[in-house]
């Protein structure tokens, strides 16, 4: 979501075990991911990222349905998505799931009911 170190990444990618993970191909490598991480027996959170160079071709919101979906097939009620006020793209896919939006400075989260 914002700039973060490189030895930073690595540790958190690392440590890193979402239960589920969907990835777009193009260009003979993932460009789109989409991590589903299940908190309870009712609610998940998504985390979703799409490089650079590569947004604003539909995969964002490709895999985002795609989180949903499995998310509603797997019996959950909720899905949190945590974003940047900044990120127009990711608001207008939870306000179109039926999401709100709520913000604490910079910082905004949207809970999806499913
Ligand atoms: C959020 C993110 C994944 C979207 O990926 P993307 O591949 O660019 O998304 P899409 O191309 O599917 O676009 C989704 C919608 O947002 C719209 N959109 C994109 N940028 C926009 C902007 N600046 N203002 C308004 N709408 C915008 C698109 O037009 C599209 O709507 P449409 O299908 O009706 O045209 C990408 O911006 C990203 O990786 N951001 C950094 C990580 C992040 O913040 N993730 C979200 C928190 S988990």
């Amino acid at each position: 979501m914002g700039k973060i170190k490189e030895d930073v990444l690595a540790k958190t990618a690392n440590t890193s075990s979402p239960d589920v993970t969907f990835g777009i191909e193009s260009d003979g490598a993932y460009r789109g991911i989409l991590e589903l991480y299940i908190i309870d027996a009712g609610r998940a959170e998504i985390g979703l990222s799409v490089e650079d160079a590569y947004q604003g071709r539909g995969m964002g919101r490709a895999l985002f349905n795609r989180g949903l979906a499995e998310a509603r097939a797997r019996g959950l009620d909720t899905v949190d998505v945590h974003f940047l006020r900044s990120n127009q793209a990711i608001r207008k896919l939870c306000l179109e799931a039926g999401g709100d939006i709520r913000a604490n400075g910079s910082d905004c989260m949207s809970t999806i009911k499913l």
